[in-house]
């Protein structure tokens, strides 16, 4: 098999010059779906693809496909992508690396002048972070069909906006039920991303291979009070929204470790007090939640045991407490033949690889649903994630781009 050649210097430059749309000031990057600047990366992006020879098909939330015609196009593609969105406050490479590495890998296989069976296609997947309308891995949900268009529509970020308007303003207009594709539309599904956690490099090893992907599930909570004057309402009156607010928040910490179950994670990463003023108590909070595990019965417990303590609380602090399930998945077990065709790449350059889980959720969770699927993982400097600074060198992005290129080569014959 010709060996595909990465262009680091020209992959390199691409991150950097994606991390340039971004509503916060470098090295931190903040790209929300569907603003200005998201709309900026994704017309770039899509340039990019069209320089390289790639034909590109948006859908009705914006996933976005660029297509390399293997020698018989009416077989099922291969595909490989991540996403571009990037958390408030967040680093370049978390989805990123998937995303234009894969731009790489598919360019690279094409500059060897060997044309594939099955076609490449290299997606963009709307929205894999929950930042705007609370849900993660909005695109691809959706592509695998997890997500009713019916439920999709009436989805809203925190000023009301649905986001059919949303999509529709960023000019990605149809039907949503139409973004869904059926489970043989895909060969296969690998996505390359950056590790997120330590392992890697700690153990001086250049690439994982994942196996498995954990079981994310997040809550909105709205806690329900009585406002007043901080000077004048007294303290055996008060029915404090933000107290009991951080009272949950305590109690989904409780909950998480009381698993004793290292696996198990929970987090109260969001709090939206109101109406926010310092002289005036809390009338209302906004909650969000975010529990994994890789053993779904466990995080299910946790949930539970979370609404009991909510329950708990309200009555003791005369409060309402409304909680909702935005979404609790089940984990992603990756498919065994992707997962050796990663294993037999990495083998013929030469580079050690471990097997390892994702804590991290991915769209591959989703791809997982409708393709054999697998991911690759590459190092990045102290574990560090959604974070500034957050970083992946040159070397190790070129290098799991190659594993990529072959790894695809193999998957589309
Ligand atoms: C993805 O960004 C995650 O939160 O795992
Ligand atoms: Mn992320
Ligand atoms: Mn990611």
């Amino acid at each position: 098999m010709t060996i595909p050649r990465i262009d680091a210097d020209r992959l390199a430059a691409r991150l950097h010059a994606l991390a340039a749309f971004s509503t916060s000031q470098a090295p931190a990057v903040t790209r929300v779906v569907f603003t200005d600047e998201d709309r900026q990366a994704r017309a770039w992006f899509r340039a990019c693809c069209e320089e390289d020879g790639l034909t590109v098909r948006v859908d009705a939330v914006g996933n976005t496909f660029a297509r390399w015609d293997g020698t018989d196009p009416s077989l099922p593609a291969v595909a490989t992508g991540s996403h571009i969105d990037a958390i408030p406050n967040a680093g370049m490479y978390d989805g990123t690396v998937g995303v234009l590495g894969a731009l790489e890998a598919v360019s690279a296989l094409r500059a060897t002048g060997v044309v594939p069976r099955r076609s490449l296609e290299v997606v963009l997947f709307t929205s894999e972070e929950p930042t705007r309308f609370g849900i993660g891995c909005l695109g691809s949900r959706l592509l695998a069909g997890r997500l009713e268009a019916d439920s999709g529509t009436r989805l809203r970020d925190r000023d009301g906006v649905t986001l059919d308007e949303a999509r529709q303003a960023a000019g990605f207009t149809g039907d949503l039920a139409s973004v869904a594709l059926g489970p043989t539309h895909y060969a296969a599904f690998v996505e390359l991303h950056i590790e997120q956690g330590p392992l890697l490099e700690q153990r001086h090893i250049p690439l994982g291979v994942v196996t498995a992907i954990a079981a994310p599930a997040s809550l909105r909570v709205t806690v329900d009070g009585e406002g007043g004057h901080a000077g004048a309402v007294l303290m055996p009156d008060r029915r404090d929204a933000f107290l009991a607010a951080a009272e949950v928040a305590l109690a989904v910490e409780a909950a998480a470790v009381a698993t004793g179950a290292i696996d198990t994670v929970g987090t109260t990463g969001v709090c939206h007090v109101f109406p926010g003023a310092v002289n005036s108590v809390p009338s209302r909070c906004d909650v969000e939640i975010d529990v994994r595990d890789i053993d779904q019965a466990r995080r299910d417990a946790v949930l539970a045991r979370i609404a009991a303590a909510c329950a708990e609380i309200a009555a003791r602090r005369r409060v309402t407490i409304e909680t909702a399930v935005v979404n609790a998945d089940p984990p992603a077990a990756c498919d065994p033949a992707v997962v050796d065709a990663l294993t037999a790449s990495c083998e013929a350059l030469g580079l050690a690889h471990d097997r390892m889980i994702s804590r991290a959720y991915h769209d591959a969770l989703f791809m997982s649903r409708v393709a054999p699927t697998a991911m690759l993982f590459i190092p990045c400097r102290g574990g560090v994630s959604h974070r500034p600074d957050e970083y992946a060198s040159p070397e190790d992005i070129a290098r799991g781009a190659q594993v990529l290129a072959l790894t695809l080569a193999r998957l589309a014959g």
